[in-house]
């Protein structure tokens, strides 16, 4: 059995400066590789809404979207910490609606943690569920949920007073008890300044090297149908072409028969076939 990852192993990466890894999946095989590849942490990120419901953002999400996908993927994650997100809204719908759908992610999606977007305003809801016994991941700079209101996936934190806020909010989320932060799409020399600000890891997408983790979707960093490439994503592989390449193989070899050859099929004794062509022959006449 497989020693699962701890709060107490992600704070040591911390201040040990070992870079955590993580990785967005949202289904029992994504999670198995990643945990076979040996990730710290899995994020069943509301992303799925996009990646694999095909919605055109994470607002539709649901929290039975979520607790079914958590499911899938804390049934393949043995040694990775599981995080789930909060779906939109929740968190902002006060104390006991965050409690409620946070305890639910935990109990029957079995996730480890959740993650919450927001700052300075979601404040009460982390303390409730850090005071409960649910750990809980922030989350800052790009807030997808509130894509409606940015009105577009850009960096946040260029200028003076937005990059002061989101200082603020960082240290603040701190305080409530957040045991890690996700620094989405905020330029690279703010997330290190957050990230020497803070004594809790910080995990970038789209923040530079100055984090203490990097998380990617996996869809995104293997190129698998999930149709983005933002500048900050880096792929690792052509999954998306390859599985292409072989369905097109698949589809050829169906129309000129070639597939199933002898090898994929089941064989019957001969006596057995020559009675049965007899019976049918009569049957027929
Ligand atoms: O939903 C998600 O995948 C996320 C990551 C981008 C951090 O929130």
């Amino acid at each position: 059995m497989k020693q699962k990852i701890t709060l107490t192993d992600l704070q040591k990466k911390k201040q040990e400066r070992t870079p955590i890894v993580m990785v967005t999946a949202y289904d029992y095989p994504s999670a198995r590789l990643a945990d076979e590849a040996g990730v710290d942490m899995i994020l069943v990120g509301d992303s799925l809404g996009m990646v694999v419901l095909g919605y055109e953002s994470t607002v539709p999400v649901t929290l039975e979207d979520m607790l079914h996908h958590t499911k899938a993927v804390t049934r393949g994650a043995k040694r990775a910490f599981v995080v789930a997100d909060l779906p939109f809204l929740t968190a902002h719908l006060g104390v006991e609606p965050t409690l409620k759908a946070a305890g639910r992610l935990m109990q029957e999606g079995l996730a480890q943690g959740v993650k919450m977007e927001g700052g300075k305003e979601i404040l009460p809801q982390v303390r409730a569920c850090v005071q409960a016994g649910i750990p809980v991941v922030g989350h800052l700079g790009l807030l997808p949920q509130s894509i409606h209101q940015i009105g577009g996936y850009r960096v946040q934190g260029k200028e003076l007073a937005s990059a002061e806020k989101l200082l603020e909010d960082a240290k603040a989320l701190e305080e409530a008890g957040v045991f890690a932060l996700v620094l989405e799409c905020v330029p690279g020399p703010l997330a290190s300044l957050v990230s020497e600000t803070l004594s809790i890891p910080t995990i970038g997408i789209g923040a530079g090297v100055g984090c203490d983790g990097q998380v990617l979707v996996f869809h995104d960093l293997l190129q698998y149908a999930s149709g983005l490439t933002p500048k900050f994503v880096k792929a690792y592989a052509e999954v998306g072409a390859t599985i292409r390449n072989a369905i097109a193989s698949y589809a050829q070899e169906v129309r000129e028969r070639k597939f199933p050859g002898p090898e994929h099929t089941f064989s019957m004794d001969e006596s057995v076939l020559r009675q049965l062509r007899h019976r049918r022959s009569k049957i027929g006449s």
